[in-house]
């Protein structure tokens, strides 16, 4: 390795700095909303940052600006070093498989009609990367990966439990080799049960495949236990940030403990 091949030399992961996302005025009657406020954080490769905070904290709204899916107003989101807010869609296409997605509601992200296969093998056509022998293979590698049983395949959504959809939506995001997990509230709408499962899942696929994460959540007893940093959010703007278990242990906010007071446990995730 040269010196420039060093790690210590590689961009972060994600670097977002000053982000601002503000949603025009929709007539008089609506004034424009300033959702999130100048918000900066670093998420290294192979780690979990979650973003904490109570509903329309504005945490969607920096997930949208993250994946380019909503142009921020101001601020830089850069990825492997590389700026994305000027990218136009078109620009930012070759670069969709590496920094996926995974939405909060299991059944509507999936096509109701379509069969597992088809749903984990779209992803694979869309890219231009399915090839008759080793798609298949591929989509029975990305089943496994998420810990579904090969036999799931045929079945469609509504034959699915919620936790198996999401695991369905996950295999999704996996499928073009993403480098970066964008998880919105990825089990916020399941069964309390299965949340640790989903949730233990995430962190393994996390180590085993070397996925930085940026899970967001309403909670922080959910992400304790998998996130290495959190940043606390309140009114679109950061109150507190730093290692999870110390803002677990010693909040220094009063909103923060707050936030930790509200929360059940989830016990031993
Ligand atoms: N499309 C939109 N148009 C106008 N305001 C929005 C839109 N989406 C979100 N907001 C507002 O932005 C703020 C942050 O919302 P959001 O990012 O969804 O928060 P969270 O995901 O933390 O619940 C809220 O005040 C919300 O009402
Ligand atoms: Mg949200």
């Amino acid at each position: 390795m040269t010196p420039s091949e060093t790690p210590a030399m590689a961009p972060p992961l994600l670097e977002v700095r000053d982000l601002t996302v503000r949603y025009p005025s929709r007539g008089r009657r609506t004034p424009p909303v300033l959702a999130v406020d100048r918000v900066s954080f670093t998420l290294p490769a192979g780690e979990t940052l979650a973003l904490v905070g109570e509903s329309g904290s504005g945490k969607s709204s920096i997930a949208a600006a993250v994946l380019m899916l909503r142009r921020p107003e101001s601020g830089s989101v850069r990825f492997e070093g590389r700026e994305l807010t000027g990218l136009g869609e078109k620009a930012m296409r070759p670069l969709r498989p590496a920094l996926q997605p995974v939405f909060q509601d299991p059944y509507g992200s999936l096509s109701p009609r379509r069969r597992v296969y088809d749903a984990i093998a779209e992803p694979l056509r869309v890219q231009g990367r399915w090839d008759p022998v080793a798609g298949p293979a591929r989509v029975g590698e990305l089943l496994d990966l998420v810990r579904l049983d090969a036999s799931l395949a045929r079945r469609r959504p509504y034959e699915l439990s919620g936790g198996q959809c999401q695991r369905v939506g996950i295999a999704r995001a996996l499928a073009g080799g993403p480098r970066l997990l964008v998880l919105d509230e990825p089990v916020s709408a399941l069964d309390p049960s299965v949340r640790a499962g989903i949730v233990n899942l995430l962190a393994d696929l996390r180590d085993e495949l070397g996925l930085g994460q940026l899970f967001i959540g309403h909670d922080l007893a959910l992400v304790r236990h998998v996130a290495h940093q959190v940043a606390v959010l309140r009114h679109g703007r950061i109150v507190e940030t730093g290692p999870v278990h110390q803002v677990w242990d010693a909040p220094a906010h009063a909103y923060t403990r707050e936030l930790l007071a509200a929360v059940p446990d989830l016990g031993a995730v």
